[in-house]
């Protein structure tokens, strides 16, 4: 068993990041309120603690505060700005309400580096975030760097191996922030980076089978990377325990049910349950045109058509959701913004408690490129880790005006050829988004000696780091060439094809 690092969690959004930057050190941690007795860290065996950042002033009444007893556990302790401030708090020194609040970049002079910043240069740029500082340095310890305005930025003392830093060294902002956090588990904890995915994955997989025991886990498979991940990590640990539930909306690309049956079915043996409802889809949109109604409609089916088909699946005593910790950020802090739409349209919240369904999500704490490795580590293949993104409402808002089985038939099979020469070209991995758009016009050609009078597909290939902002993807002129002839010929009743060359923003990535 690899050494445990004890992150105490005083309540900053940024404690995921911390653990999230231990990882990445291939070190193991594990996050534990704040008020956690220090004989439990001991039984537990940690090698070292981190206080996490903290939104609240250490003397503010209901601060939270640790068990006192950590600081004599003889184990070496990194306080990260609260941190710092408990530091002085409960270790003698004086902290003080900071008149401003200190907001973001600052530059940290290194007066020594001492092992915290061992081969790291004496200028780095920072980030801070915090109101209260540090004004009188407690017994023992040392100021060994500064910023502009913070004599005290970094603290140590030595003997006992207590640092401090007042700004945050897990935020990408910070230059060499997690080398900083390396040298501290490394260098002075002194435990090893032997911790990887397939550890990540061995430790989930008990902690999947001591939580559900005997009992069954239902989980939504949408095809897309996380409930991929959740499935095949869930299967891995309680095997036939697990049912899948796969919902066939009718506003699939093409094929794409055929690959998760074979997938899934096949290949890894999950007891699949494939669920045609495009029947009840397609009837409820049918006339209807307008985007957010739209996405009502199929997110209310959806839920519905889940619900009917979990029940008659019989008793079940788990939920599984393939939720990524910037999901749990996101539903909380920026609701409204498209992007946490991608969660909201699978939205099944009510359900687990109408259902008497317990919550299982063996993600929660991973970030996207985290999910990737397992999933790649899991045999998923790369098809499917590294698949773009799809919105819930499907070709649903891939086509303008009304949805009707011929429009669908046209926008699936443009939609198959673009797949098809973006894996073949190479771009598909290297853009963020590539798909086809159907258009309710029909515009003139000729065909042979036909006049013909046909519909219009729009490419929409974008390049993204978050979806938040987007570029349209400058496509070589013959990949560009290809797709269109090819939609053009092979696809009966598409007769122009045109490039959307519009940036977000002001264009959203999709049409509707
Ligand atoms: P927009 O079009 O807003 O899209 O620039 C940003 C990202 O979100 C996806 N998207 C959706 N995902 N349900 C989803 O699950 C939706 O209703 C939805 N609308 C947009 C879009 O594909 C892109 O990745």
């Amino acid at each position: 068993m690899s050494q445990i690092i004890a992150v105490l969690d005083f309540g900053s959004q940024l404690t995921q990041v911390i653990a999230r930057r231990i990882r990445e050190c291939e070190v193991y941690s594990r996050i534990y309120h704040y008020s956690t007795p220090a004989a439990k860290l001991r039984a537990d065996g940690v090698a070292g603690i981190i206080l996490s950042g903290g939104p609240q002033s250490v003397y503010a009444r209901k601060a939270p505060h640790p068990d006192p007893e950590i600081f004599r556990l003889g184990v070496p302790i990194l306080g990260i700005c609260y941190g710092v401030q408990l530091m002085g708090h409960f270790l003698g020194g004086k902290v003080a309400p900071g008149k401003a609040r200190e907001y973001g970049h600052g530059v940290l002079t290194v007066k020594r580096p001492g092992a915290l910043f061992a081969g790291l240069p004496r200028k780095l740029r920072v980030w801070n975030s915090h109101g209260d500082k540090l004004t009188q340095l407690p017994p023992g310890f040392q100021a060994t760097g500064t910023t502009e305005n913070s004599p005290y930025a970094v603290i140590e003392d030595r003997r006992r191996r207590f640092h401090g830093i007042q700004f945050h060294p897990e935020v990408f902002h910070t230059e060499r922030g997690v080398d900083v956090i390396r040298n501290f588990l490394l260098g002075v904890c002194g435990v090893k980076a032997d911790w990887t995915t397939r550890d990540f994955i061995a430790h989930a997989i008990e902690g999947i089978r001591a939580q559900v025991g005997k009992g069954r886990v239902l989980l939504g498979l949408s095809g897309g990377v996380d409930s991929s991940v959740a499935a095949a990590l869930l299967h891995r640990a309680i095997g036939s325990q697990l049912t899948c539930v796969f919902v066939d909306n009718g506003l699939l690309r093409k094929g794409e049910r055929e690959a998760v049956e074979k997938l899934y079915g096949d290949h890894f043996s999950i007891d699949l349950r494939v669920v045609d409802a495009s029947r009840t889809f397609l009837r409820r949109l049918r006339g209807i045109t307008d985007p957010e109604q739209k996405r009502k409609i199929i997110g209310r089916t959806f839920v519905e058509v889940f619900e009917k088909s979990l029940r008659s699946i019989g008793r079940a005593d788990f939920l599984g959701q393939g939720t990524l910790y910037p999901d749990v950020i996101e539903s909380v802090s920026i609701a409204g913004n498209p992007a946490s739409l991608i969660k909201t349209h699978h939205n099944v919240g009510g359900l687990p408690e109408r259902m008497k369904l317990r919550l299982l999500e063996p993600l929660r704490e991973l970030f996207k490129d985290e999910v990737r490795r397992v999933g790649t580590a899991l045999g998923l293949p790369k098809e499917v880790v590294w698949r773009q993104p799809f919105p819930g409402p499907g070709l649903g808002v891939r086509v303008m005006g009304e949805i009707t089985p011929e429009n669908l038939r046209v926008l699936r099979e443009a939609d198959a050829i673009l797949q098809e020469e973006m894996y073949r070209s190479g771009y598909y991995y290297k853009v963020w988004q590539s798909f086809c758009v159907f258009l309710p016009v029909r515009t003139v050609g000729v065909f042979g000696d036909e006049r013909t009078y046909d519909h219009v597909i729009a490419l929409r290939i974008v390049e993204s780091t978050d979806a938040m902002t987007a570029d349209w993807a400058k496509l070589p002129h013959e990949v560009l060439q290809r797709i269109s002839s090819r939609i053009t010929n092979e696809v009966r009743g598409v007769g122009r094809v045109v490039y959307d060359v519009s940036s977000k923003p002001p264009a959203t990535i999709e049409w509707e």
